[in-house]
Parts: C-alpha cells; structure tokens; sequence
C-alpha cells in the first residue's frame, strides 16, 4: 500500500486527476476493451471531477472508451434529488465529458427488488471484466463506499442500514437533520472494490485523520473497513497533511521520504 501525503487539497487533487487520466491513456481502451473505472461521491473527490474535466476541456482525456459504476447510492431518494448519487455525480462529472449514457452504471436505490439490484450490478461489473482502477473516498469512520463498521471484508454489493455516525456526517447535505438522511443504501461490497487492479483512496481532512492513523499504523479490521487495502497489491491512499493528524511523527517523515520523488511530480500525460 503506497501512502502520498500531498501539501493540501488541492495537490492532491490535481495529482489524482492525472494520475487517472494517465492510467486511462496508458490503457489504450476502444469500445471492445474499455477502462472499467470505479467512482465515488462525497466532498473528497469533488477537486480531483474538477480537475478530470479541465483535462478534458484541454483535450488530453477522452472518457469514450470508459465504463463507470458508481460505489454506491441512497435507498429510495429519487434520482433528481439533489442529494442523490446520481444527481452528484452528473452535476459533477458526467455532464461535463464525453462519456456515453450507457456507459454509466449507478446503482438504483429505487429498483422495485433492491435484492435483485445488487445481483445485477454484480453481474454487470463481472461481464466488464472487473474493475481496472477504483477511486474511492471514506467516511470519518473509516468506512468506503457504505461499508459501515463491523462490514464483512469480503463483502459484495448489497443493501447496508446506515450508521448513527454516518447519519451524522452526512445530515450536513440535509439541513443538518440527522432524521432527514435516509436509514438504508445499496453499496458494493469490500471485496468488490478490492477484486480491482487497482485501488486509490481519496483521504483528506482533520475528520478523517483518525481513520487515516487506523488503516496506516494498525491491522486490517472490520471495524475500519478502509484497512482491508493493506491487503491489496497495488493500493494507493492519496491524503493531505490535515488527515496526517493523528499519525506518528516518523511515520509521516518516512513516507514522505519514500515518495519524495512521487509528490514532486505529476503523472505525466501520454498523447492518445
Ligand atoms: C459517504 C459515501 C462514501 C464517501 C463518504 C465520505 O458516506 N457513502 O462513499 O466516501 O460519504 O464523504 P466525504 O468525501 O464528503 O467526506
């Protein structure tokens, strides 16, 4: 697991941007072997959608060839809702590049058999081949996508109540009332997420410096789901100083060093 402690949000962002558009360019995709691409929502990875577009607007990143499925989604809010997933994620990115309609999974929080729903997306992501990269974010719980503590580690894509936490965290997008935030969501799994090649995690923040100092100095454990990525051949967190928090003062001097030459440069962009 590769751990980039990057100056502030905003290098981290621009970094992750590129560091996906390279990853995408280098894949060469065409429409019979396209870039399986995982995506959250949250605050986190709203600079690294700015950033994705700007490469875009320049011309240096096609999004013809990608498939995207989203990490998860709220139970039964509806999809114009301004707080839904899927609203997000068309306000943040998918309007703004060439991406096809169909190529846009999200998971429907409002499918008639929710069940049924998970079954579909699992099969879907299968008959893609699986995930090439997964960008993800975590809540100050340590938990990604709706993997909430004490979530199996080898989970798949499924319906998960929310958390008292979580409800918290997130009532700050309803009016800051924690009753308003809906009770249920669909989410892949944490097996899901780890059967990608690879995995970038989006940590960033004083609240998330607690899960930061977990999945970094402590053990995998199920109460941080995030930690299962110590297990993952080629993880990457990207965090800022502000997560680093609550991390010892050599470990943070350490993994600077290690990736000193990383955080000085830019993924550079291949031309198409
Ligand atoms: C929600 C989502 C997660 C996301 C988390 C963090 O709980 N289910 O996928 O990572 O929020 O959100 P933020 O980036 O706003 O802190």
């Amino acid at each position: 697991m590769r751990i980039l402690i990057h100056n502030n949000y905003q290098t981290l962002s621009t970094w992750t941007a590129h560091y996906i558009a390279n990853e995408i360019l280098e894949a060469q995709p065409t429409a019979d072997r396209p870039f399986i691409l995982g995506l959250p929502t949250g605050s986190s990875p709203i600079g690294t959608y700015v950033e994705l577009v700007r490469l875009y607007n320049e011309k240096k990143i096609s999004f013809k060839n990608v498939i995207t499925f989203n990490m998860d989604e709220y139970v039964g809010v509806p999809e114009d809702h301004p707080q839904s997933y899927h609203y997000f994620m068309h306000h943040h990115l998918f309007k703004h590049i060439d991406i096809p309609r169909e190529n846009i999974n999200i998971l429907d929080g409002n499918a008639p058999d929710l069940n049924a729903e998970c079954l579909r997306y699992e099969e879907k992501i299968a008959s893609v081949g699986g995930f090439t990269l997964f960008l993800g974010g975590i809540g100050p719980d340590g938990h990604i996508a709706f993997n909430e503590p004490g979530s199996s580690l080898s989970s798949r894509t499924r319906m998960k109540t929310l958390t008292y936490d979580t409800k918290v965290a997130n009532s700050r997008f309803f009016n800051n009332d924690t009753s308003a935030v809906p009770k249920t969501a669909l989410t892949v799994g944490v097996g899901t997420v780890m059967d990608a090649r690879k995995v970038l995690i989006i940590i960033n923040g004083y609240s998330k410096a607690r899960a930061l100092q977990k999945v970094v100095e402590e053990g995998v454990n199920h109460m941080w789901t995030v930690s299962m990525l110590q297990l993952h051949q080629q993880g990457i967190i990207c965090c800022d100083e502000d997560a680093t928090q609550e991390l010892k003062v050599g470990t943070v001097r350490n993994l600077k060093d290690i990736e000193n030459k990383t955080l000085k440069t830019l993924p550079v962009l291949k031309p198409e």
